[in-house]
C-alpha cells in the first residue's frame, strides 16, 4: 500500500471501469455534518431513536423533527470542489459509476452544474444507496414526491400525509435494519465486481453492504483507492490510501 497521488492517478488513467463509493466525508466541506467522528451526528443523537423504522412507528413526530431539521440545514449547502471534480470526471470519460451513501443530493447537484445546459448530466448522476433527504414517500402505498421544504412537526396531526391514500408520509431514506431499494444493491455490486478501480471517498466503512463494494473490486483483481483524512477498516484493502480532505485532494486526483 502506498500514499502516492501519482500512482492513484495512473490507476485511474488506465482503468476502463471505475466505481466511486462516497460517504459523508465528501460533503463535510460543504457544511454537511458527518455521522461519526468528533462532531458527528451520532455523538449527539441516537441512531436507534431517529433512523430506524421502529423509531418512526414509536414517535413519527420526533423522527420528522430530526429529518426536517437536516433537510432545512442541508438544503442550504452547495456541492464542493470534490463533488464537482467527480462530476466532471464522470462526464468526460465513460465507464464511471458514482455510488453514494449520502442523502444530501449534492452529487446530483454537482452533475447538473458540471453538465451545464448543453450536456446530459446522466453519466454523472449517482446511485443513491440510502435514498434522498429531499423526497417523501408513503408508508402505505407507492406514492412519493420530491420535497425540499421543512415539515410541520409540531404535532402528530400536523405531519404530512399521502395525497392518494391518507397514510403518513416518511422520509424516502433507508434506515438501519431496512433493505436497500430493489435493484440498487445488485447494480452496485455488478459495477464493483467488474471495476478496475474502486475509489472510496469519505466513508468510515462501517455500514454494509456499501462497505463491501471495495472487496468486490479487489476480488476480481481490481484496485482500491481510499481518500480519507483518517485510517478506516477499508484502508487495509487499499492499493493507495490518500490522506487528506476530499475537496483538496479530489481535484488533484481527478483533474
Ligand atoms: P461517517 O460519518 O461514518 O464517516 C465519515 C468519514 O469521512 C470518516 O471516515 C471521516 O474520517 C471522513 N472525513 C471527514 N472529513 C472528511 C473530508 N473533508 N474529506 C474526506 N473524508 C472526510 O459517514 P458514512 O461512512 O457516510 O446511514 O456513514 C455511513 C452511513 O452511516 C450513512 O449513510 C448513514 C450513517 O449512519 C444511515 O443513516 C442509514
Amino acid at each position: 500500500m502506498t500514499e502516492s497521488l501519482a500512482e492513484a492517478r495512473a490507476l485511474l488513467r488506465t482503468a476502463r471501469t471505475i466505481v466511486v463509493l462516497t460517504g459523508a466525508g465528501i460533503s463535510a466541506e460543504s457544511g454537511v455534518p458527518t455521522f461519526r467522528g468528533i462532531d458527528g451526528l451520532w455523538k449527539s443523537f441516537r441512531a436507534e431513536d431517529l433512523a430506524t423504522l421502529e423509531a418512526f412507528e414509536r414517535d413519527p413526530r420526533l423522527v420528522w423533527e430530526w429529518y426536517s431539521w437536516r433537510r432545512e440545514r442541508i438544503a442550504a449547502c452547495a456541492p464542493n470542489a470534490a463533488h464537482l471534480a467527480l462530476a466532471r470526471f464522470a462526464l468526460t470519460r465513460g465507464g464511471v459509476r458514482i455510488i453514494t451513501q449520502n442523502v444530501d443530493g449534492l452529487h446530483a447537484e454537482a452533475a447538473r452544474i458540471a453538465a451545464g445546459a448543453d450536456v446530459d448530466a446522466a453519466q454523472a448522476m449517482p446511485l443513491e444507496l440510502h435514498g434522498s433527504l429531499f423526497r417523501d414517500r408513503c408508508t402505505s402505498c407507492a406514492f412519493h414526491q420530491d420535497n425540499r421544504s421543512g415539515v410541520d412537526h409540531t404535532s402528530l396531526a400536523a405531519l404530512p400525509r399521502c395525497e392518494r391514500c391518507g397514510a403518513l408520509l416518511r422520509p424516502d431514506v433507508v434506515w438501519f435494519g431496512e433493505r436497500l431499494f430493489p435493484g440498487d444493491m445488485e447494480e452496485a455490486f455488478e459495477w464493483a465486481g467488474r471495476a478496475d478501480v474502486c475509489l472510496i471517498i469519505g466513508t468510515s466503512g462501517l455500514v454494509h453492504p456499501a462497505a463491501s463494494l471495495g472487496s468486490a473490486t479487489r476480488d476480481r483483481g481490481g484496485a482500491v483507492i481510499e481518500l480519507n483524512p483518517e485510517e478506516t477498516p477499508l484502508t487495509r484493502s487499499a492499493r493507495v490510501a490518500l490522506r487528506g480532505r476530499a475537496a483538496e485532494i479530489a481535484p488533484a486526483l481527478l483533474g
